[in-house]
């Protein structure tokens, strides 16, 4: 039977044979009048919602699975009412994505949503070697089950469940990720395709602004982990047109891109240089715990594994501590006056102001009534964190990656699965990792490591970068180094952006653990 009969006899598969013949187009328009209505319980209070659901945002999608939204509205703006302050008219869209381990990821839902970008796509594998994503989501909005939608359950709301309380309108993008394949078993999600979806995703809803209740000028994208990366990608690189040629291949709708706000939890960006970020913190700390995780029977399982550094690790750390100095003087950061920059030991005013970051988080959870007694690295004195000895907080946080921590030696991290092409799956992406490769490899080109790193575009000519910026990681997080989200919150704040930038205290690598205050700054910016 030819492959076109075969589609035409099967009308469950035509999705699956379009992608092998290119044929089927999908609307742009979105459809009003498909939908489910539901509701929810957020703190002992019934939402009302209508949820349009899977619904295809670009033309000519590669991966029909993932390449979809989630669009959720409260029930109220169909009813002429408000909700707080919002309106069908002026209500704020929460863009939130579940991408985690740069992973394929499925749009999130109002029952099963909000896993702080901890959710493993279906289909998505899961990483099984030791560098690989270490997701522990340990807080309660982070870790617990999210509520039904028959409301029994007294679980902590989602970011979703959340939202739809606040007003919010909510647009949950799925994406292509590292794993994503096409019917004829070709990569289709390697880089850039998550940022491409995203962009697409946002060109549908000012698309269709006036069809879809909500502002498409207050959108507010949110992330965790490679999610808080993509997050932070979407806000800094707005319209600009290093990726109209894979917008316009997937036919995406004609609209900008750019958006109002970002949230980034844990973002794992700045993939170039978090090689050398990652050893100018951890250097000489050589007992490290990897996390590696398996599935077993569909289960995934997280294993602390302990080790040391062999000398050729050491070796390789000291080497790419010596390459974060010059890196980082090169961006000519500001704190106010200060400039901030790092002699050959990797020490300065940099360092300093990390630390300064490290002891406003010890004081905020001195001041909530934490016992900080066991943090032997802080000084204290009559209710005040005067001092915190950096290095010995490093040593405390203890090592999690063995280096180089992104661009691994023998092609076996997630990141460089990200950088791999339609027919290789692993590529390295540093010149550093390419000349030390421990296996036949090939490095990435520059353009394309250079679209996933959002460094690259924060105010530059041809692009709109987003005007608000919540960046967010714990102290306890040991996935990439405090000076990658410390660098784009100054880069950002430098170049005249509005940044919340903290580092909270003993959080470890997670999202959506502060849903109150999150949505306190999006109500706040909305409003200036
Ligand atoms: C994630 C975590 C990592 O440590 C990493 O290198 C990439 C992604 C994540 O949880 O998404």
């Amino acid at each position: 039977m030819s492959r076109l009969h075969f589609c035409l006899l099967s009308s469950a598969l035509l999705s699956s044979c379009s992608m092998i013949t290119g044929t089927k187009t999908y609307s742009l328009n979105f459809d009003g009048q498909t939908y489910r209505s539901g509701t929810t319980t957020v703190n002992g209070k019934a939402v009302r919602y209508r949820a349009y659901e899977n619904l295809v945002y670009v033309q000519r999608p590669e991966d029909v699975t993932t390449e979809i939204m989630n669009i959720y509205v409260p029930e109220e703006y169909f009813e002429g009412k408000a909700v707080g302050s919002y309106t069908a008219q002026t209500a704020p869209i929460f863009l939130p994505n579940q991408i985690g381990g740069y992973l394929p990821a499925q749009p999130g839902t109002v029952e099963g949503g909000g896993l702080g970008g901890m959710g493993l796509a279906a289909g998505g594998q899961a990483p099984t070697t030791a560098n690989t994503p270490a997701a522990t989501p340990t807080t309660a909005a982070a870790s617990a089950p999210a509520g039904s939608s028959s409301g029994t359950t007294s679980s902590a709301p989602n970011a979703i469940q959340t939202a739809l309380s606040r007003g919010y309108v909510v647009a949950s993008p799925g994406a292509r990720g590292r794993s994503s394949k096409n019917a004829a078993g070709e990569y289709v999600g390697k880089a850039p395709a998550a940022i491409v979806d995203l962009k697409a995703a946002v060109r549908y809803l000012r698309y269709n602004d006036q069809r879809i209740p909500g502002n498409a000028e207050r959108i507010i994208s949110n992330g965790t982990s490679a999610g808080g990366a993509l997050s932070a990608l979407l806000g800094a690189t707005g319209n600009n047109a290093d990726y109209e040629p894979y917008l316009r291949a997937l036919g995406a709708a004609p609209a900008r891109d750019d958006i109002f706000a970002v949230s980034d939890y844990a973002g794992i960006t700045n993939l170039d240089h978090a090689d050398a970020a990652y050893e100018w913190q951890f250097n000489g700390v050589n007992d490290y715990t990897k996390m590696q995780i398996t599935v077993v029977s569909g289960q995934v399982q997280r294993t602390q594994i302990p080790g040391t550094l062999t000398t050729d690790q050491i070796n390789v750390s000291n080497d790419l501590k010596a390459a974060f100095t010059p890196y980082l003087n090169g961006l000519a950061l500001r704190n106010g006056d200060t400039v901030l920059n790092l002699d050959a030991a990797g020490n300065g005013s940099f360092k300093t102001y990390v630390a300064s970051l490290v002891q406003a988080s010890a004081q905020r959870a001195l001041d909530a009534g934490t016992d900080l007694s066991s943090f032997t690295y802080l000084t204290m004195q009559g209710g005040r964190v005067t001092a915190v000895d950096f290095d010995a907080y490093v040593k405390a946080a203890g090592r999690q990656k063995t280096p180089p921590a992104f661009d691994g030696l023998s092609l076996e991290n997630a990141e460089n699965e990200l950088f791999g092409t339609r027919t290789v799956n692993a590529r390295h992406f540093t010149a550093y990792s390419q000349q030390h490769t421990a296996v036949t490899a090939t490095q990435a080109d520059a353009q394309t490591v250079g679209l996933m790193n959002p460094m690259n575009y924060i105010g530059t000519p041809g692009t709109k970068t987003a005007a608000h910026w919540r960046i967010r990681q714990g102290t306890a997080d040991r996935d990439t180094s405090l000076a990658i989200p410390v660098i784009l919150g100054t880069k950002l704040s430098s170049s005249g952006y509005d940044v919340d930038l903290a580092l909270p205290w003993n959080v470890p690598h997670s999202g959506d653990y502060d849903l109150t205050e999150l949505f306190a700054w999006m109500d706040r910016v909305v409003a200036q």
